[in-house]
């Protein structure tokens, strides 16, 4: 079985995505670290326990990490996820509390204990994970691979004109964590938007399929007013979309390893995920760009996961 090893700041689409990996019976998540990004470090560990108790099937250790960014401030994603990050829709608190000990010296030795085998999956800011390989580079190089929801390579940026919010508000995080000797897989925002996008009709499937897919529902309605002000059809689900390409690769359409690295100086461009396609760099391949996936099979999947 294949074992996982989830980061996050926890809001709405992160829920989907913790629901997703933990009703996905062809996986094991051995733990979550929860880092601040979306809402504050406090309110994304009490929604990562409140995911997991949702997802209604096993209960992985949950550990509290970064409160912020390396060397950086930040300010939470509110607009797109309500003040507490699940849509403000006063789910009661969750009976399971945190793990004790530091997250990163967790997923240290979660990695140790199982050299190559256990996929880092990162849902939010990369800090904790940053944090991590600073710490115990030679530890940090167990994982087998880090699968990345970052970037935002063929489209504007959703933080700033070209950088997507996950690795804007750590840029020197992602950096660093693009050149820690672990190959990285990027699932950069495009590919939950077209035909990934949860229409009316996916989002009543999914309300319908379960307890659990109404929730996912639910904790998304600030998500999917924020689309609708900005034109968008449906609801992108960023976190969901990665966590895809982790539990059903097969739905991958087109990818292409690349050098990747993050801009942290830039007037206008710090946090841009700068991908070197046509090898101008002359630097050695870190990385593979999930450029496409399987929008309907990703939706079909996710649907038929959580039902
Ligand atoms: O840009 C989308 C990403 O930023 C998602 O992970 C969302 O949860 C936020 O963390
Ligand atoms: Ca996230």
């Amino acid at each position: 079985m294949r074992k996982l090893w989830i980061d996050t700041d926890t809001a709405s689409d992160d829920a989907v995505a913790l629901l997703m990996a933990l009703r996905e019976p062809s996986v094991e998540v051995l733990g979550i670290s929860v880092v601040m990004g979306n809402v504050s470090l406090e309110r994304a560990v009490r929604n990562a326990l409140i995911s997991v108790e949702r997802a209604g099937t096993y209960a992985p250790p949950v550990y509290a990490g970064a409160r912020k960014p390396l060397y950086r401030d930040t300010d939470f994603a509110v607009v797109c996820h309500g003040v507490d990050g699940l849509s403000d829709q006063g789910y009661s608190d969750p009976i399971l509390q945190a793990a004790a000990g530091n997250a990163m010296d967790a997923m240290l030795d979660c990695a140790r204990k199982h050299p190559g085998q256990v996929e880092l999956v990162t849902l939010g800011p990369l800090t904790n994970v940053a944090s991590a390989a600073f710490k115990d580079p030679e530890g940090f190089k167990c994982f087998r691979s880090i699968i990345v929801m970052g970037g935002a390579l063929r489209m504007p940026g959703n933080w700033s004109p070209v950088a997507e919010f996950n690795i804007i508000v750590d840029p020197e995080a992602a950096e660093a964590v693009f050149h820690a000797g672990v190959p990285v897989i990027l699932a950069p925002f495009e590919i939950c938007t077209g035909d990934s996008l949860f229409l009316q009709e996916d989002r009543d499937r999914l309300a319908a399929a379960s307890e659990a897919g109404a929730f996912a529902v639910d904790c998304n309605r600030v998500l999917i007013e924020y689309g609708k002000r900005l034109g968008l059809n449906g609801l992108c689900l960023a976190d969901p979309a990665a966590m895809a390409v982790v539990l059903w690769p097969e739905l991958i359409r087109e990818q292409q390893e690349t050098y990747l690295c993050v801009e942290t100086a830039g007037k206008y461009t710090t946090g841009m995920v700068v991908y070197d396609y046509i090898d101008h760099l002359h630097r050695p391949h870190n990385g593979t760009v999930v450029q496409r996936i399987d929008g309907p099979a990703f939706k079909e999947r996710t649907i038929r996961c959580l039902a």
